[in-house]
Order: C-alpha cells, then structure tokens, then sequence
C-alpha cells in the first residue's frame, strides 16, 4: 500500500512568517492575524483538504542583528509583532473538529508546570487534538526577556531542555494513574486520591512537587515535534519527539538525514517510525508550468531581500548585512541554528557553504513551481526519500493553501498520497496506524507511569500543619 504523507498547514501569529515583503500582495490576508475570522477561514480551508495539523511557529524575542539594528524587522513586520500562538490555538479549537493543533512553546518562557496545565486544558478542550513544538530559542533577546543577559550557549539550551521535559512528563504520565477518575454521584467519589501523586521533581533548574492538577486528557502527553537539525538537536529529537521539522535542500539530503537519525533513534530504544520527518516545502502551482512560473514571477516582484536577510541573520545569530557575503560560513561561530549549516552540507557534500548560500536556503531551495502533476510527482520523490510529511509553508495566505487544496490535493488523494477522510481519534493516532491516543512504552516518558505510586503526599510547611 502507497504510504501517505501528513501534510501540516505551517503558519505563525504574525504579518510575516517566511516569505517576507509578500504580505503587500494585492491577495494575500496575513496581515488580518489579529482577527479570528482570518483564522477561522485558514483553518476551514485546511480542514477541506483534510490536513492533519495546523502547525503554529512562534518566537519571544526581537534582536537588533540586521545592520546592527531590528528596524527592518519591525518596519517590514518580519515577525513582530507576534501574538502569543496557543492562545490562537484555544481559541481555534471551537472553530474545527479534526485537524490536529500544534503550537510552539519555548523552554524560556514558561515554568514546566503551568505550561503542563495550560497543555493538559487544551488536549481536554479539543478530544486529543494538541501538539507541542519544542523550542530552545535562538534569540538573545529571548533570554535576555527572561532573566539572562545573553543567549544560553547552544548545547546547554538542549541540556535545559531534557530537563524541562522530564518535570512535564512527570505530571502528565505519572502523576494520575490510569482509572484515577471514577466520577461516581452515587458515593460522591470524583477522583480516587490514592491514584493521584506527587512527582518530588527536582533538579538544576525546576523544583516542582505535584500533583499535577488536571485529570489525564485523552493523549495525556501531547504530540511532541522538535524542529532542532544540529549534532544536540537532533540527538533530543531521536529521544523525544514523535516528529521532526526538517528542511532539506532536496529528497536525496532528506533521505540521509531520516537515515543518520533513524539510527539515532533505534539508539535511544525507540523504533524507526516513532518519529516522523516532516518538510518544510512552499508550492506556486499553475495549469501549465508557464503559468506557474508567471504566478512566481508576481509574486517575486513583491519580495524582500532584505526582510529575508534579517530573518536567517536572526537565526544564525549572526548580522548578515554586516558580512562580506563569500565568507565561508565555517569561519563564524553559530550560537543560533547550527542545522542550517547541516542541511547544507548534506545537500551539497564536501562543499563549504559560503554566507549568501545560506541566506537563500531557507525559503526559495524549498519552493516548488509547477503544475498539479509535476508537483505531486515531486512529493512522490519527496515521500520515497523517506519523508513522512510536509509542513506547507505560505507565501501569501490564505492563497498559498487553497491554490494547494483545491488543485493539488485531489491528485495526491487520487494517487493515494494524501488522505481523503479523517479517521477517527487522537492526533496521536491519526498520525500514526498503530498507536493509542497515548505515548508508546518505547518512550522515556512512559516510564514514569507507576512511577510515583505509594509516595507520601507530604508537603505542607510544619506551621501549615498546626
Ligand atoms: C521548520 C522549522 C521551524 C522552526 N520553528 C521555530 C519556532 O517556531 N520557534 C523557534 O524559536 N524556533 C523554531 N525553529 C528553530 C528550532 O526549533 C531550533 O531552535 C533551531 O533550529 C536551533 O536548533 P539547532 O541548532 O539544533 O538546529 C524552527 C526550525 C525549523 C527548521
């Protein structure tokens, strides 16, 4: 049977996630982000070509690292202002009834243990639907917003966030056992307290006692993606997430990342197929390729160079408008994201990129212009590389999205590479054949299930106790 590929609809709470400048597009709408309605109709289209996820980017900081200043990021909107993604995503919940919702929360901005709560809520609001992106933060000024005077050094970011993980996998898997919530009206028992613990959480950072405070929502733990390519990156993605968000420069490059880190993977204890590969890819699509390249071409008129600069110069952590653009890119020191670099040098093996060729690789190498057929061949290469799905990436929303569902997806249903119908459950279940609604035993955090039973519930300072 032909493996389908999960197709997400990536977007971010802002004017201008990606494609920069196209905001100004006569048909473009991303500049009503702070409208629900726009929302609500992105969300109605991708629930028409039965997506799986809405993906949400967000980002806590702005840094002055374009020509020394953050003016062109404020004047061309280039992801500020940004509002906060899992509000959006609550407030989308009531909107929609399958699709799977995702949002990006950083380990900086908030304690473990009302992020788990705040989770926990939505996966109840929404039966199973939530997902998590787990991000590190590549943004002084992110840090800087939350008690640091600089970026937390690279590697130490991913130690920060094994730790972080481990205090929110306590409370979601281990701190109410399976059958806690009995709900009986008769004897007025609701939840049986000796199947509700305390986790005893400490560590360098958290010191958190528990319990966790809402009862196990249908996935308890929500679906986890990292989107980390680095040596660290990738190495807690092999242990923690169930699907990665990769950008690979072509399928032959994808086909040697899903290899290395399925390895990585089967390393950890976990199998091949418990983390997906999920591709960030844009489309211009066209009834014939020459339309297509007339519609990239328009679109192109409204892009801008320098908003696209001041974005991968955000990421990298480095002022690209201060640089000699043929400087090889192994003579700088990336404290931001080191897995560009590695796209790179998959893509191209033994070639050293130099400045510029980074400056380009993050939208238009992934950007596919071509007509229904030709695209849906190019997923097919994209699919027998090894990838699992795409992350749809905007140029101008919500057109970017229905030109894709109303001309593409069809195809690809037809071919069998996209789903034609939702089956039923989780997003954990939907994105994968032979899972529950919860996290398999091959995950670290199912080992905590159990784990607390029989703790004492002490706790209460001496004078509390009287
Ligand atoms: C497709 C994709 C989406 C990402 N989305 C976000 C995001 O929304 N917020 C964020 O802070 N970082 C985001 N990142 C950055 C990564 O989460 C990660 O912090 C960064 O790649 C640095 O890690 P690395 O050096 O391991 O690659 C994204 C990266 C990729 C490739």
């Amino acid at each position: 049977m032909t493996k389908r590929l999960i197709f997400n609809g990536f977007s971010m709470n802002v004017v201008s996630h990606i494609y920069h400048g196209l905001w100004r597009h006569p048909q473009a709408r991303q500049a009503e982000f702070n409208d629900l309605d726009y929302w609500v109709d992105v969300l109605k289209v991708f629930e028409r070509g039965k997506f799986d996820n809405f993906f949400v980017a967000d980002v806590i900081g702005v840094d002055p690292i374009y020509r020394g200043s953050w003016d062109t990021f404020v004047r061309e909107a280039v992801q500020i202002p940004v509002n906060d993604s899992s509000t959006l995503i609550g407030a989308l919940i009531h909107a929609t009834r399958n699709i799977g919702l995702t949002f990006t929360s950083s380990i900086l901005q908030d304690h473990p243990f009302s992020f788990a709560r705040r989770v926990s809520t939505l996966d109840h609001l929404s039966k199973g639907r939530i997902g998590w992106n787990i991000v590190t933060s590549v943004s002084h000024n992110a840090a800087q917003n939350f008690g640091f005077d600089r970026i937390v050094p690279h590697d130490e970011r991913y130690a920060w966030a094994a730790e972080y993980v481990d205090v929110v996998y306590k409370l979601w898997e281990g701190s109410w056992d399976e059958g806690a919530v009995i709900a009986d009206r008769a004897a007025n028992l609701y939840a049986d307290p000796s199947k509700v613990h305390r986790i005893h959480h400490d560590s360098k950072r958290y010191k958190v006692l528990g319990p966790h405070l809402t009862q196990p929502s249908r996935q308890r733990t929500p679906v986890l993606f990292q989107a980390g390519s680095s040596k660290a990156g990738r190495a807690f993605a092999a242990a923690n997430a169930e699907g990665t968000f990769i950008m690979s420069l072509n399928p032959e490059s994808a086909r040697k990342l899903v290899e290395t880190v399925n390895a990585q993977v089967e390393a950890a204890g976990r199998k091949a197929g418990d983390l997906k590969y999920i591709q960030g890819l844009s489309f211009v699509v066209g009834s014939t390729i020459d339309e297509a390249k007339r519609k990239a071409r328009d679109l192109d008129d409204y892009a801008s160079t320098d908003g696209n600069l001041a974005h991968i110069s955000r990421d990298l952590g480095i002022d690209l408008g201060l640089l000699d653009p043929d400087r090889p890119v192994s003579e700088l020191e990336i404290e931001g994201v080191q897995g560009y670099v590695a796209y790179y040098e998959e893509a191209f093996p033994g070639q050293k990129p130099r400045v510029r060729d980074l400056a380009n690789a993050l939208a238009y190498n992934t950007r596919i212009v071509g007509t229904p057929d030709s695209i849906a061949d190019t997923l097919q290469e994209w699919r027998d590389a090894g990838v699992d799905g795409v992350n749809l990436i905007y140029q101008t929303s919500p057109a970017t999205y229905v030109d894709f569902v109303d001309h593409v997806t069809p195809l690809l249903q037809q071919r069998g590479l996209a789903q034609s119908e939702y089956a039923d459950g989780t997003l954990r279940e939907r994105l994968f054949d032979d899972s529950g609604p919860t996290l398999n035993d091959r995950h670290p955090a199912a080992a905590y299930r159990g784990a607390f039973a029989g703790q004492p519930a002490t706790g209460l300072p001496k004078r509390a106790r009287g």
